[in-house]
């Protein structure tokens, strides 16, 4: 194949494109990403259409791993839809000692993980609540002086309502909200015999208490010099997850609803995270024996976000967030932009 020069890169690079997408639909990926090895050699430089075509092909020909190295090259150019949701996924990097994050379920797991973080990034008090005393006073013995602790149900509404009492009356520096508490049911669900209160608390723990804790929160985080809500979903966000469908479909709610909020404040000193974690070695669903371990991935993650970054995964999450990124979050930024979206004004 031959490329002309430089004048008629315009030209060449929509037959290029035209050759891949061809290519792709004989499904040929092999030689679509050989047309495009030769293309960055001797042609004009690869554009996001002309890599959504080689994405295509090898989607085509389910080669997933080259289709999804090529969406990563894809966000990493600017071009303007892609600098829009490049910008709602990055801030400035987070004052990790003047820091005072709220963990609910922090007694142990990924949410004790998640508060160690702070502490070691510079944080010198930590709030945690969950259910169990004890959980939480051997953490706040392990870290004496600097873990603080309420007894708090995340599934029952007044006990989050008394949460924030807790934070105005005795932390009003709180300034970050973790959302980390959650529980896994993992069923076959044709045979799910189950009372409907176990689903339902399922939704309580896992969706609505976040979505009402971040609203009691908000007004209180608004105050602060700078603060952030966190709220903790899953690799399984983006993906059904079969042997717990409503595990799975609370945490793809959450995101939904993170999305949605950090672009409504995004004006505001208020950031909006999302902790994406893969399969971490905890004791959800009553044990989770394998997967990362647990303080690899605590200190990765917290290690993004306090460098500003605003969706973070680790593993099979990150490359799963980053898939559904480009294929349906562009999409749904610009539809979101052109419904005149409630926004908030900076503090
Ligand atoms: N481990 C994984 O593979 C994985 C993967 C993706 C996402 N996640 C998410 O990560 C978060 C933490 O899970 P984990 O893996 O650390 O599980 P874990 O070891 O079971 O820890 C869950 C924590 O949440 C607390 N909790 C549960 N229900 C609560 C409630 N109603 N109110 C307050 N606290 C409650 C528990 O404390 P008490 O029992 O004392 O209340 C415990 O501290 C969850 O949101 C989970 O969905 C985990």
């Amino acid at each position: 194949m031959h490329w002309a020069p430089q004048s008629a890169q315009k030209v060449l690079r929509s037959e290029a494109t035209a050759l891949i997408a061809s290519l792709g639909k004989e499904s040929h990926w092999t030689q679509a990403l050989h047309t495009l090895a030769e293309l960055r050699v001797t042609g004009p430089k690869p554009d996001a259409v002309l890599l959504g075509a080689a994405v295509a092909a090898c989607g085509r020909g389910k080669a997933w791993q080259h289709a999804l190295e090529l969406l990563d090259e894809t966000q990493r150019l600017s071009l303007p839809d892609l600098c829009l949701w490049r910008m709602c996924a990055q801030s400035p990097p987070f004052d990790m000692a003047s820091a005072v994050p709220l963990v609910t379920g922090g007694g142990s797991g990924i949410g004790l993980g998640l508060a160690e973080e702070f502490l070691k990034l510079g944080a010198t008090k930590v709030l945690i609540s969950s259910r169990r005393e004890e959980v939480l006073k051997a953490a706040a013995e392990k870290h004496a002086g600097k873990i603080h602790y309420l007894v708090s149900d995340a599934g029952k509404e007044q006990d989050r309502a008394a949460l924030l009492k807790w934070v105005e009356s005795d932390h009003p520096d709180c300034n970050v909200l973790v959302n980390n508490a959650g529980i896994q049911r993992r069923v076959a669900p044709a045979t799910d015999e189950a009372p409907w209160s176990e689903r339902a608390a399922e939704i309580e723990i896992n969706f609505a208490g976040p979505v009402h804790l971040c609203a009691l929160f908000t007004p209180h985080l608004l105050k602060q010099k700078q603060a952030m809500l966190a709220n903790v979903s899953s690799g399984l966000a983006f993906v059904p997850f079969t042997a717990g469908p409503v595990y799975g479909a609370t945490k793809a709610a959450l995101h939904s609803y993170t999305l949605a909020l950090r672009y409504s404040l995004e004006q505001t000193s208020l950031r909006v995270v999302e902790i994406v974690p893969p399969a971490v070695k905890s004791n959800l669903g009553g044990s989770h024996d394998f997967g990362e371990e647990c303080d690899v991935f605590c200190a990765a993650v917290m290690e993004r976000v306090a460098a500003g970054e605003l969706e973070v995964g680790f593993g099979f999450s990150e490359s799963g967030r980053l898939a559904d990124r480009v294929t349906n979050q562009q999409a749904m930024v610009g539809i979101s932009k052109q419904m005149n979206v409630q926004t908030y004004a900076a503090a």
